[in-house]
């Protein structure tokens, strides 16, 4: 007598197998955009306005990181906290940009290989810098990222479309301003940190 066939039993963390690409909805470069009172050639031109600040945005997000475990030297400590601060800052700064995008009925740039592609901020080495040479690379960054709101903020001003100029002004352009200063305080003049004798004009008369 044949035992009857049983179907084989389902294995413990069993998944089917990916066959096929998921079809996209909306193509990244299109417009859907929502009943918000702006045109569609509004919305598109910020759209692309706010993408390439986004991908700008999270390249200046993962500059502070790497910098943040690779930093050393005398700093290290203050240095290593500050760099994780701003990185939470641009955190947040991403999520709003990418909100804003699809609120505005575009697709946000997402992925690293994409942004890597879109980004206007030079590529950095994977090995570690010293803290001179981090410092220069994230004050180059924060400048082309503040040149590029301004720009992309009177456009967004002179189009009608208020809320992204408030992000640009209120937030991106800011956060970035502030952050320029706390980085830029730490280049040091190297001659300033010679303990020299006071010349003449600053011993106390009375000493
Ligand atoms: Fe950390």
């Amino acid at each position: 007598m044949n035992a009857k066939a049983q179907p084989e039993a389902r294995r413990i963390g069993y998944a089917r197998p990916v066959t096929s690409v998921g079809r996209q909805t909306q193509p990244y470069g299109s417009i859907a955009p929502f009943a918000i009172g702006l045109s569609d050639t509004i919305c598109a031109m910020s759209v692309r306005n706010l993408n390439q600040l986004l991908a700008d945005t999270m390249t200046m997000r993962d500059l502070y990181k790497k910098h943040h475990w690779q930093v050393s030297g005398p700093s290290f400590h203050s240095l290593h906290l500050l760099f994780d601060d701003h990185h939470r800052e641009q955190e947040a700064l991403v999520d709003r940009l990418a909100e804003r995008v699809q609120m505005l009925g575009g697709v946000s740039i997402a992925m690293s290989h994409d942004v890597a592609e879109a980004t206007r901020i030079p590529r950095a080495p994977r090995g570690r810098e010293e803290v001179s040479a981090q410092l220069s690379r994230l004050l180059r960054a924060h400048e082309i990222v503040l040149t590029e709101a301004r720009t992309f903020a009177r456009q967004a001003a002179d189009t009608g479309d208020d809320g992204t100029n408030d992000l640009l002004v209120s937030d991106v352009i800011r956060t970035n301003e502030k952050q320029v200063w706390f980085v830029a305080e730490h280049l040091v003049d190297p001659t300033a940190m010679r303990a020299d004798p006071a010349p003449d004009g600053d011993r106390n008369p009375l000493a």
